[in-house]
């Protein structure tokens, strides 16, 4: 039986996409080697399950359901350029989220448990909502850190009203995104 690389994620909308398209091609002008994250792959990611039997997956359809239908919509709105582990030293790029943080962490939360209860081991790492845009591949240049911070972004909220079991497909040409199962909130 074949493994599925996958992840749950909370897609942004299509404008947001480009808003911040036009963030990296303004980081693009700094040279340094990153690689940026295609905008349509752009996902806030709740919980990241690496490969999973396939015949698990129902399973997880399942779990992705039940987690969301216990939510109702709620606003996230993204702002400043940050990284991991930190701005001295950037490997990982990404937005922060403004409002909408608790929100998502609960639904962090209850994956976890849920994942638990069914037999995933437990996330060593706590959980921190990030959007990321780009994966550094070299050494950086010491203002890029500078840089960075001073990116000056401000989204407008939008609206949360499902979670997605993702899967993801490796290639050269960078990653394959593919919805597995949309799991609404409830629609009160
Ligand atoms: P991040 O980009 O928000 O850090 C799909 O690969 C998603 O799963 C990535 O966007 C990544 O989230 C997250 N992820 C978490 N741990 C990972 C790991 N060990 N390998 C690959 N992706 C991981």
């Amino acid at each position: 039986m074949g493994a599925v690389r996958s992840f749950i994620a909370v897609n942004i909308p299509d404008e947001l996409r480009e808003q911040i398209s036009g963030i990296q091609e303004q980081l693009r002008q700094t040279g340094e080697r990153v690689s940026w994250t295609k905008p349509g792959n752009l996902h806030i990611t709740l919980r990241f399950l690496g490969d999973v039997e396939e015949k698990r997956i129902d399973e997880l359809a399942g779990l992705v359901t039940r987690v969301a239908g216990m939510r109702s919509k709620f606003s996230v709105s993204l702002n400043e350029v940050g990284a991991f582990p930190n701005l001295r030293r950037p490997r990982v790029l990404w937005i922060g989220i403004q409002e909408g943080a608790q929100e998502l962490k609960r639904l962090a939360v209850d994956l976890e448990n849920g994942l638990a209860k069914i037999g995933f081991p437990r996330e060593a790492r706590t959980f921190s909502a990030h959007l990321t845009i780009g994966r550094v591949k070299a050494r950086v240049r010491e203002p890029f850190g500078d840089e960075l911070r001073n990116i000056e972004f401000q989204s407008p909220p939008f609206p949360v009203e499902e979670i997605c079991l993702m899967r993801s497909q490796l290639h050269p040409a960078g990653a394959i995104y593919t919805p597995l199962k949309v799991g609404p909130f409830a629609s009160i």
